[in-house]
């Protein structure tokens, strides 16, 4: 059976998982890269920035978990570009040429388009539909592997309280945003339906895992 994962999904201590203000020149708004400073700096993440090298500790073995298995995304509009990228015919993404999923990836969104081939394997399709209904179409686009919510908050939060979420690897950053897009709103208990382990690394976050629970 397929399962349903996210990984490295990064949250401040009072559960915000992308600040306020989005924009162009500031993906994750206010929160700046502050989220992802864990992540960066580890050899699986500093290629993101463009850099070699990188920890191999804690925070790299499951950074590494983002990976394997996986044969498709599901992502938000709000990952997907700033507001208002669906004005921008060019815009594909923040990632240039060759993104980093080498998988097909659906991105939810209220103004779909076609869908764009792009180099290394990642094809782009724009999706208008409820959680369950992209789901099913990312498993077919699979290949048998498993479907990663990639994110932001808002897909997290509504595939979580759609039940959809198999498995969790939750990053909590000890800093404190006071603004953004939360995660938790609405999701009471959801710990009741979760096997939950806990790691603390000698980075200062701390890794979460979420396995559901059989029924
Ligand atoms: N902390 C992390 O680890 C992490 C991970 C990934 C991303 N991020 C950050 O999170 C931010 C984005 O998160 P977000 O919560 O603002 O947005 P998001 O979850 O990426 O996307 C939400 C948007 O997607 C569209 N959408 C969602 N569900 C839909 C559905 N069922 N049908 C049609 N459209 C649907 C809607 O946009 P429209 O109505 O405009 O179409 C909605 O406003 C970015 O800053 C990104 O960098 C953080």
């Amino acid at each position: 059976m397929t399962r349903t994962r996210i990984h490295n999904f990064s949250l401040s201590l009072d559960g915000f998982a992308t600040g306020a203000d989005q924009a162009p020149e500031a993906p994750m708004g206010h929160a700046g890269q502050r989220l992802h400073e864990w992540l960066v700096a580890t050899r699986f993440g500093a290629p993101i920035l463009g850099r070699r090298g990188g920890t191999a500790g804690v925070d790299d073995a499951f950074a590494q978990q983002h990976e394997p298995d996986i044969g498709a995304e599901i992502m938000g509009a709000g990952k997907f570009g700033p507001p208002g990228w669906q004005d921008d015919a060019d815009w594909t993404g923040w990632w240039g040429p060759n993104p980093p999923f080498h998988t097909p990836a659906f991105v939810l969104t209220h103004r779909p388009r076609p869908s764009i081939e792009m180099e290394g394997g990642t094809t782009f399709h724009f999706l208008d539909a409820a959680p369950a209904e992209a789901l099913q179409a990312a498993r077919a686009a699979a290949g048998g592997r498993d479907v990663r919510i990639g994110g932001g908050p808002t897909v997290v939060r509504d595939f979580l309280a759609a039940g959809l979420v198999d498995h969790m690897h939750l990053v909590l950053v000890p800093i404190v945003l006071g603004r953004g897009v939360r995660v938790w709103d609405g999701l009471e208990a959801l710990e009741e339906h979760y096997r939950i382990e806990v790691v603390s690394a000698p980075s200062g976050v701390t890794h979460l895992t979420f396995d559901r629970k059989a029924p």
